[in-house]
């Protein structure tokens, strides 16, 4: 693995190493000294040109987790708000050396034009390319999904890796998510079986050629499914104004909260072991009530904890795949 652009470059064994080596990295975490020598010397920059807070404060506290020097850029207060474009930009980080660039980007495909330019040398790891893709997201929900409910419908795989025979509804505004583009596409190389759920003006086009099923209705997928796992959406306002992709207008929010939103009377349709999922950032009372998001079955903080693990492997994985983890974590962790 060169890059890790978007989770369809991923076959079921590169997603299982993944998942296995971050599931390496998180037992090296619960050690009293958490620091691994494994990427010194090493340097990778966080170039976000869009707001985050999980992604970012993770990358960072996974690459410094691995002894990498870390560079954090924002495009808010550099040059590009002098009108710099990404490829000065990328050529400026390049001659700083950079080993890996993280890239958030509000436009699709940033991160592939990034890895494809020549503009850096170094490992191009996606963290988000506007409505397009957020691989390592994905990653770190199957990582939680496996974490919970592996076995629980005896998978193909009798190691228990996958997660075959689970079922996962991801639930609300897939047309401006990368969230559930990176997912449906993950969970099915891993054997889940997927529905979206959504009112019909939040589908995006072309939605029959995904490998899920689609439905309008929550409560009758909640009843007749009985899904294992329910990932929450975040309604993206900033991307719905007149003129904005999909030229979505934000819904009515009381009526989308009827149709759409998580709550305790929704919460007791599920079975008893299902786990409520959400990537953050909530848009609490909208998709997903405070007793859902509150809730003993909701694992939204853990999702962050787990994206710590599962971007140390990312990282791992693509600036010091000749070494094995194992290796790794027990030569001098200091
Ligand atoms: N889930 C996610 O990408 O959150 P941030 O926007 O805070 O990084």
């Amino acid at each position: 693995m060169r890059h890790l652009l978007s989770t369809a470059d991923l076959d079921r064994a590169a997603a299982i190493g993944i998942l296995d080596t971050a599931a390496q990295m998180a037992a090296t975490q619960s050690r009293e000294i958490k620091k691994l020598p494994t990427l010194r010397g090493r340097t990778v920059v966080n170039l976000f040109f869009e707001d985050s807070t999980r992604t970012r404060i993770s990358f960072e506290t996974a690459a410094k987790r691995l002894s990498a020097d870390v560079i954090n850029f924002s495009a808010k207060g550099s040059s590009v708000s002098k009108g710099e474009s990404l490829k000065d930009t990328a050529l400026t980080l390049q001659a700083m050396g950079a080993d890996a660039v993280v890239i958030r980007h509000q436009a699709s495909g940033a991160p592939h034009t990034l890895a494809h330019s020549g503009w850096v040398d170094g490992a191009v790891i996606n963290a988000g390319d506007g409505t397009h893709q957020h691989p390592t997201q994905a990653l770190l929900d199957a990582y939680t999904i496996r974490r919970h409910l592996v076995g629980l419908r005896g998978g193909a795989d009798p190691a228990g890796r996958d997660l075959a025979g689970l079922k996962v509804a991801i639930v609300g505004d897939v047309l401006h998510s990368r969230v559930a583009r990176s997912n449906v596409l993950l969970l099915r190389t891993l054997g889940a079986d997927v529905t979206l759920v959504a009112p019909p003006t939040l589908v995006p086009v072309g939605v029959e050629t995904w490998p899920c099923r689609v439905s309008y209705h929550l409560d009758e997928v909640l009843r007749e499914q009985q899904p294992d796992a329910i990932m929450m959406l975040r309604v993206q306002r900033e991307r719905m104004t007149a003129g904005g992709a999909g030229g979505a207008f934000f819904p009515n929010p009381l009526e989308y909260t009827r149709g759409y939103g998580l709550d305790a009377r929704r919460l007791r349709l599920l079975p008893d072991h299902a786990i409520v999922m959400h990537p953050g950032p909530m848009n609490r009372g909208l998709e997903i009530s405070a007793d859902a998001a509150d809730s003993a079955r909701a694992v939204i903080v853990e999702q962050v904890a787990n994206g710590v693990a599962v971007r140390m492997a990312v990282l791992y994985l693509l600036l010091a795949g000749d070494q094995r983890p194992a290796e790794a974590a027990q030569s001098g962790a200091r």
